[in-house]
């Protein structure tokens, strides 16, 4: 762990109360002071917290930072986080060869031209819900309306896990990405979700159906190329990873442009500007806003300052997102701005795989709203009344309130 006798603030740093959708203005300070700055982890521990933009990219490409869970330096953000740590021992948490070799497994279910090919069932998972939102009548919680159901349900399709079982797995997953929750009930909701997932994968063995659970097993497990409990730890990182994240994403950006009507008002007349203005919101809300964490394998050098072998690394692409030698004015919402280069998805060996999928969702969700419910508003515009997700892994928002 680095050894410093400077001040190191304690992280994650929470965000202004009266600016909640900004990244904490702490964030930028220390961005502006050095290009690494060491921070204290809930355990006393110390991590070094990467803000730039380029270096979190380079580094993020650099093998002398391991991603391996196992590792004893490895930085929890809480204490119930290390009761994720086999949860998380799936392949995002792998080095290469092992993550690479893994991950070539599911390449071509997540390509851009095979995600493309879901673009029609997607539409009509998004007409449907906007439909059945119409139909229940004015207001409603945009989250529970729509935000949340669509990603469950596109990834449910695909995966070939039954919609049904959703309040089941959404609610495994707010446990285990809740900094706030005890070991007790994080271990609680990961054996629930392993047992739920066995049983499943153990019934694609049986009786294998058209969807990438059941390929898995095919293609994967029966000859041998992954293990019944690698393939289960995949299926998790899917299911969970494949709904928080966008679900999170889709209901910030639709408050983001109701906030911002000249915006919205853009994007209905020239909705070929709705790829870019995608990318600029992952760019501006930054999701996965704590910092990645990985271990320093060998010293590395940055900008003049030496992170020792076996030190702690998060690499924050929150603040990098918002480092204004890349981005003018970067706390400012401009859907057509050139946000190319954010690393809303990290970067390098463990780029989001699943981000084609992220795309085609949030770029048919917002085209299909803006289009059909032009009257669309908040019911509170207030900041301050944000129903923010603060203390999840995921930012976003708890609920949201429309009207229309
Ligand atoms: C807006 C939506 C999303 C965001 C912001 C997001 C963000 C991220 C980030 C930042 C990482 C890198 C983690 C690291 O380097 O430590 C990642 C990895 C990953 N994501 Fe996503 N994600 C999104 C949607 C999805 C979806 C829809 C799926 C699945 C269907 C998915 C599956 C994955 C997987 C499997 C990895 C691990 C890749 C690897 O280690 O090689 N994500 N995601």
């Amino acid at each position: 762990m680095a050894e410093t006798n400077e001040i190191a603030p304690s992280y994650p740093i929470p965000r202004a109360t009266g600016c909640p959708l900004d990244p904490p203005p702490l964030l930028g300070e220390l961005r502006e002071q050095r290009a690494v700055s060491p921070v204290t982890l809930w355990d006393g521990r110390t991590a070094w917290l990467v803000t730039r933009l380029e270096d979190v990219r380079r580094l993020l490409r650099d093998s002398r930072l391991s991603a391996d869970v196992r590792n004893p330096s490895y930085p929890f953000l809480s204490e119930g986080q290390v009761a994720t740590r086999e949860l998380l021992e799936s392949f995002i948490r792998t080095d290469p060869p092992e993550h690479d070799r893994q991950r070539r497994m599911l390449t071509a279910e997540f390509r851009v031209k095979q995600i493309e090919s879901m673009r029609p069932g997607v539409q009509r998972i998004v007409d449907r819900l906007l439909d059945d939102m119409i139909a229940a009548g004015s207001p409603a919680d945009f989250v529970t309306a729509f935000a949340l159901p669509l990603p469950s349900l596109v990834i449910c399709q695909l995966l070939g896990v039954p919609y049904s079982d959703h309040d089941f797995f959404q609610r495994c997953t707010a446990v285990a990405f809740n900094r706030n929750s005890t070991a007790e009930q994080i271990r609680t909701s990961r054996e629930q979700l392993t047992d739920y997932l066995g049983r499943l994968v153990a019934s694609k063995a049986e009786r294998p159906t058209d969807d990438l659970l059941s390929r898995m097993v095919l293609n994967q497990e029966l000859p041998g190329h992954l293990t019944r409990e690698q393939v289960v730890k995949t299926a998790i990182l899917l299911l969970v990873g494949g709904h928080e994240t966008t679900a999170n994403m889709t209901a910030l950006s639709v408050f983001d442009l109701l906030r911002h009507p000249e915006q919205s008002e853009l994007l209905r007349e020239r909705p070929e500007l709705i790829p870019g203005a995608v990318e600029e919101l992952l760019r501006v809300h930054t999701v996965a806003h704590n910092g990645l964490p990985r271990v320093a394998v060998e010293d590395i050098e940055v900008d003049g300052t030496t992170i020792p072998a076996g030190d702690a690394v998060l690499l924050s692409l929150a603040a990098a997102n918002h480092d204004p030698r890349a981005f003018d004015a970067p706390d400012r919402l401009d859907v057509e701005r050139n946000s190319r280069g954010h690393v809303a998805f990290g970067f390098g060996v463990h780029q989001c795989l699943g981000q084609p999928l992220a795309r085609l969702e949030l770029q048919i969700a917002l085209d299909t709203i803006l289009r059909r419910l032009p009257g669309l508003r908040l019911v509170n515009d207030s900041l301050e009344d944000l129903d923010c997700r603060h203390s999840m892994t995921i930012f976003g928002l708890h609920s949201l309130p429309v009207a229309w």
